[in-house]
């Protein structure tokens, strides 16, 4: 019975596509919950680091040493804002580095950056910071 045998194979396809359906949901909940529950400072708020590309690398150097350096001196040894130097910075938490670069610090001159950087971007830019700014090449530049 040909007929049969159809809706047989359609009832099929239709359980598959349910099962598919409620795995895809299944899915997209735990990721949703593996994500909320990954620090920010860490996982630049996916689960994933976005990559940061040459050309952004060499901008955001730009903007530590020009606007981050017009508060924090030129070489980041302070001046209106602290030093930023490596040796300054190994005691200091990844967590408020974070903090501090996202939200600025109220009723200082410290202004926030979130609306400006990405959170991947300020991630980068505390690696930088604990790096030293001299010691990460970016594309055989310093
Ligand atoms: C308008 C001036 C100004 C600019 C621009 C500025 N900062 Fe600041 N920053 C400050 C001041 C002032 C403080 C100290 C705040 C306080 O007294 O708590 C500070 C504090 C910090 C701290 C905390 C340092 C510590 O040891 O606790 C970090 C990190 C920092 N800034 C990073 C940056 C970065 C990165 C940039 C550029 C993206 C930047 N700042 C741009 C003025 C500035």
């Amino acid at each position: 019975m040909p007929m049969y045998k159809n809706d047989k194979n359609s009832i099929t396809i239709y359980y598959r596509r349910i099962i598919f359906l409620i795995f895809s949901l299944i899915l997209s909940a735990v990721q949703t919950v593996v994500a909320e529950n990954i620090p920010e400072y860490i996982s630049g708020g996916s689960i994933a680091f976005v990559p940061i590309g040459l050309e952004q690398q060499r901008s955001l150097k730009n903007l530590l040493l020009q606007d981050c350096g017009s508060c924090h001196g030129m070489t980041l040894k302070g001046g209106l804002g602290p030093a930023l130097t490596k040796d300054v910075m190994a005691g200091r938490s990844r967590e408020m580095l974070f903090a501090t670069i996202s939200e600025g610090r109220q009723g200082t001159p410290m202004p926030p950056w979130k609306n400006i950087l990405t959170k991947s971007e300020i991630n980068w830019l505390v690696d930088t910071l604990y790096k030293g700014l001299n010691s990460g090449k970016i594309n055989n530049e310093n």
